[in-house]
């Protein structure tokens, strides 16, 4: 544990600049942006560098993984989002092909507002043009699949276009282009940083893995114990000590290394995987009323 404790967060600037300049030269091209977010943790997984980027642009956040995190906190957050202006925001579960019909519907007011610009020009039949924004994990990939599924035309390397940039033709007037590159996160803060580890987009051996336990455990005794207990048939309170939270879950689940000494790292991993995979229960992690912005 003690070398954990030392450990560093690595911040990686050259590379995300590289990311922000390939999305910046096609920005040109383009008419409204999606930004997908986790839904668990809306304003760590935006990139604020990007936000300033697109800050002239339509936009439609997706709030994914609603199906992971707290519905009343979710309620919130859409109405955070859509309080700001040229913003439209909707909570998706990514793994239902039905959630697409929503995004395009969504994407239909951006059409609807650029056609009736273009209509008083006298001009008629204008294409759209959206870019499809996120940090990795929140599910660029399976937003683009869903999309792959409902049989529009994804085309790789088209002429003009960038190495490796998907363009999704929608419909003859409608269509999406995928990240150009790879735009990472960005975790100076340390607070967004532990939020990145817990969700599972920093990897668990840049942070200690007890410093991101004992963030996630203070969570759960102030807002989510109930899940908790249930979920590890345990009974803790908001004064157990994480220690005995520890040996109370090994006890549980058998995870002792030689001489039957509690695994300590064991359980904390087994903890934190159950919290990525949602088996605790619909949990947020960050709040509107925390949020300074
Ligand atoms: P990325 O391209 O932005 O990096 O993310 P990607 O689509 O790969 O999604 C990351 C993980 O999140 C995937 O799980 C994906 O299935 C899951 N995911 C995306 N959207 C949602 C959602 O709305 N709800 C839930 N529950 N999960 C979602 P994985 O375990 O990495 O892959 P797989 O086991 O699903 O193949």
């Amino acid at each position: 544990m003690a070398n954990q404790k030392e450990k560093q967060i690595h911040y990686f600037p050259g590379h995300m600049k590289k990311g922000l300049i390939k999305i910046e030269e096609k920005l040109k091209l383009i008419d409204f942006v999606i930004i997908l977010l986790d839904s668990r943790i809306p304003i760590s997984s935006i990139n604020p560098d990007l936000l300033k980027l697109v800050s002239n642009k339509q936009k439609l956040f997706l709030l994914s993984k609603k199906d992971m995190s707290d519905q009343l906190e979710n309620k919130k957050w859409l109405d955070y989002f859509n309080s700001k202006e040229d913003t439209r925001a909707i909570l998706v579960n990514l793994k239902e092909q039905k959630e697409i019909n929503n995004i395009l519907k969504e994407i239909s007011y951006f059409k609807k507002i650029k056609d009736e610009k273009y209509l008083k020009k006298g001009i008629k039949n204008v294409s759209l043009r959206g870019m499809i924004l996120g940090i990795p994990n929140v599910g660029k990939s399976t937003l683009i699949n869903l999309l792959n599924k409902k049989n529009v035309v994804i085309s790789k390397n088209m002429p003009g276009a960038t190495k490796n940039v998907n363009r999704i033709k929608i419909d003859k007037y409608l269509e999406l282009m995928d990240t150009p590159g790879i735009l990472l996160p960005k975790f100076e803060d340390h607070k967004v940083a532990l939020n990145l580890a817990l969700i599972g987009t920093i990897k668990e051996d840049i942070l200690p893995l007890e410093e991101v336990f004992e963030y996630l455990i203070s969570f759960i005794k102030k807002y989510y114990i109930s899940n908790f207990n249930n979920r590890f048939e345990i009974n803790i309170n908001e004064d157990t000590p994480n220690d005995k939270i520890i040996d109370e879950i090994a006890k549980k689940r058998g995870y002792f290394s030689k001489g039957n000494v509690v695994d300590v790292d064991k359980t904390i991993k087994a903890i934190l995987n159950e919290f990525r995979n949602g088996k605790l229960g619909q949990i947020s992690i960050e709040r509107v009323e925390d949020v300074n912005i």
